[in-house]
């Protein structure tokens, strides 16, 4: 049986229709905060939060792989949801526990949450649960949060100064971690699923000019004048604060770094930044 955490997410979610599309016959269970809002689609369903250490334990009943999404909250609360999804794991002596970190997680990462990324590595490393790691790209789809608003003003805002980082679909992803699902011979291994390349906002500047016919220019502000933006906004403080800290590891070059990994798990070329855009223009 194949458990999905976290089933309602997005990318969760898209992990499950992979599954679906490439012929899985496993039996599938989502759980899930809000397990009301799922399509099970013949899978069972159950409620399950990290916080509640009974309900993982019931969710990983009779269960030999376990997709381990990554929570959302901030990196103290985040690390302790993720240490009893582990313990969970432990006790129900699962084959595969498929946990979705982040490229380069570092407890000295200027991104707040490749500290927690890199906590959470550890602890199941430490735990001796089998487990495949996959450490996940930003997600191209980030780029789409703010093309309107780029379309509208003619101007790209970033704080990232000349940092080039790989965007990766989330599509790509979930077929990857279904492939990963579906598939024996993962239990140790550490992938690097980035996107096919390397790219600055200048260079995205550009890509959206190309596709738009429109001419996008970019205007560098500061990570603090991210921050504060981002908080006037309405965005919860330590959201804000590691969206800056991510632009100023972009800037440092912590993910000036792009791996032919997942080009491997799918057997195909991984969706690039300008096909992920181009689909969002229509
Ligand atoms: N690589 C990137 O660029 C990037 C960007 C943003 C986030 N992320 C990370 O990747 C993860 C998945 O991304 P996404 O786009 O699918 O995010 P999403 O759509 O916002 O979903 C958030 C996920 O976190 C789960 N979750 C949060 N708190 C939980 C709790 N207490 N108990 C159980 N599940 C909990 C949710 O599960 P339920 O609501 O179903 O319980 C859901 O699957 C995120 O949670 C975050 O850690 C990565």
């Amino acid at each position: 049986m194949i458990l999905i955490l976290g089933a309602s997410g997005e990318l969760a979610s898209l992990t499950t229709a992979a599954l679906h599309t490439l012929g899985n016959t496993e039996a599938v269970r989502l759980a899930s905060r809000s397990p009301a809002k799922l399509a099970a689609n013949g899978a069972q369903t159950l409620f399950a939060d990290y916080d509640q250490q009974d309900s993982l334990e019931a969710a990983m009943a009779d269960v030999s792989k376990v997709l381990f999404i990554s929570g959302n909250i901030n990196n103290d609360a985040r690390l302790a949801q993720h240490l009893n999804v582990i313990a969970a794991a432990k006790k129900a002596g699962v084959s595969q526990l498929l946990y979705t970190s982040f490229q380069s997680p570092s407890l000295d990462s200027a991104f707040d949450f490749g500290a927690s990324h890199a906590a959470t590595e550890a602890a199941i490393r430490a735990a001796g649960v089998p487990a495949t790691v996959v450490r996940n790209a930003f997600y191209a789809e980030l780029q789409l949060m703010s093309l309107g608003h780029t379309l509208d003003s003619g101007v790209l805002t970033h704080a990232a100064a000349n940092g080039r980082f790989a965007p990766v679909s989330k599509a790509d992803l979930a077929e990857a971690l279904a492939r990963l699902l579906m598939t024996e011979g993962h239990a140790g291994k550490i992938y690097e699923l980035t996107g096919p390349e390397l790219m600055s906002y200048t260079e995205i500047a550009k890509l959206i000019s190309e596709l738009t016919g429109k001419h996008i220019q970019t205007h560098e502000i500061t990570p603090d004048a991210q921050i504060a933006a981002l908080s006037q906004m309405g965005l919860p403080g330590f959201l804000a604060k590691a969206l800056g800290g991510a632009s100023r590891a972009i800037a440092a070059g912590e993910y000036d770094t792009r791996s032919d990994d997942l080009a491997h798990i799918l057997g195909r070329e991984p969706r690039s930044l300008r096909e992920v855009i181009a689909a969002a223009l229509g």
